[in-house]
């Protein structure tokens, strides 16, 4: 019979050695198995204590007992060292630095070349001194036509041009001929915010007027819905001379530096003097023609691109909003409209309006800003 507590001492030194050498989980949990599991020897040796001789069955079933419970305790002492060092470990190899930027975001998509036209003039305005106030769209005839100086049979009141909300009656059908205040359309300008602004605020007054205006038109160069940019500046010394600045600060801003403007006489109902202004043609410089002598098709050969209309605001219209400071003896000041959708045809070489609407994106991508 072999010296079984001594095998028992061994197997005891050589399980501590081997749990204190392991280093992972899993070799942990063979080292359990082969030394405390069913088919172990210590196990088998502990089961089989009655077949020793008397002498030694003491010893091992103590010493055994004693072995078993060592290993036991130095096995779960191991292991939770062991997912200690794991968890530090992965702690660690995870570690993210909040205070760094994220991944770049990638893009998805950017703004419509009208909208961008849009915040590039608001921005030289803004930087004229110039804020940004919005009026609805679906408005009085008061504001679109009325307070703005037209008269009622103006052509621009008929239904061929306008859409009409409410039900339209005809002037003649009315006391007087007069045309009722409350008649209800979609605007065709941005001026009726002209009003509606002086109205809300007492004069000095410097604003721009970006929105959707609506007129029954449809062809390459007219979409029934379309956008503007107003601009109105009433003040107590306000001169021709002022919009000419004005004018000519936004031109350089959104076609060159070199640009140039000139002012025509024209007619509007709202403006006295009314004047529609060109900008000097950035293909050719102004000249009309091209450098290898051949006409300039964007200016038509004329040097001059007209971009809006623009004039010293009517008393007339002043008149309607006296009894908010507006005084026309006391302050003047110019108003001006221009279309965005033009202005970007003319920048970009847009050639049909429709473009802007039809939403291909080959087209719109061309405009990633
Ligand atoms: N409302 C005019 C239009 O839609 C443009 C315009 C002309 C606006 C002269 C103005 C102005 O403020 O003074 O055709």
């Amino acid at each position: 019979m072999p010296d079984a507590p001594a095998r028992l001492q061994q197997i005891r030194a050589e399980a501590e050695a081997a749990i204190a050498a392991a280093g992972s989980a899993d070799e942990l949990e063979r080292l359990r198995v082969g030394y405390l599991g069913r088919k172990a020897e210590l196990t088998q040796m502990l089961r089989t204590i009655k077949d020793l001789p008397p002498d030694q069955r003491g010893p091992v079933g103590k010493g055994g007992n004693e072995a078993k419970r060592a290993l036991e305790g130095l096995l779960a002492q191991r292991t939770s060292a062991l997912d200690a060092a794991e968890l530090d470990e992965r702690l660690r190899s995870d570690a993210i630095d909040v205070t760094l930027p994220g991944d770049p975001p990638q893009r998805a998509g950017h703004l419509h070349l009208i909208t961008q036209t849009r915040r590039e003039i608001e921005d030289v305005f803004l930087g004229l001194g110039f804020s940004v106030v919005e009026g609805p769209e679906v408005e009085y005839d008061y504001y679109n036509f009325t307070a703005l100086n037209h008269p009622p049979d103006h052509p621009a009141r008929m239904l061929q041009d306008t859409f009409y909300v409410s039900q339209r009656r005809s002037p003649d059908q009315r006391s007087g001929g007069a045309l009722r205040r409350d008649d209800v359309l979609l605007r065709t300008h941005t001026s009726p915010v002209q009003v509606r602004a002086m109205e809300r605020q007492e004069p000095p007054i410097y604003v721009i007027v970006p929105g959707k205006v609506y007129r029954r038109d449809h062809d390459a160069t007219h979409t029934p819905m379309f956008h503007q940019i107003e601009g109105l500046a009433i003040d107590t010394d306000i001169t021709l001379a002022d919009l000419q600045g004005v004018l000519l600060e936004l031109v350089r801003a959104i076609f060159g530096a070199e640009r140039e403007i000139r002012l025509r006489p024209h007619y509007f109902p709202f403006t006295e003097p009314s004047v529609e202004v060109d900008v000097s043609c950035f293909r050719c410089d102004g000249k009309g023609y091209l450098a290898d002598g051949s006409h300039c098709n964007l200016c038509k050969g004329s040097g001059w691109i007209e971009i809006l209309g623009s004039g010293m605001v009517d008393p007339n219209v002043l008149g309607f909003v006296a009894d908010n400071g507006y005084d026309p003896a006391k302050v003047q000041g110019f108003a001006f409209g221009m279309g965005i959708e033009r202005i970007a045809m003319l920048r970009h070489g847009v050639p049909d309006l429709r473009l802007f609407f039809d939403n291909d994106v080959r087209f719109l991508e061309q405009f990633g800003a």
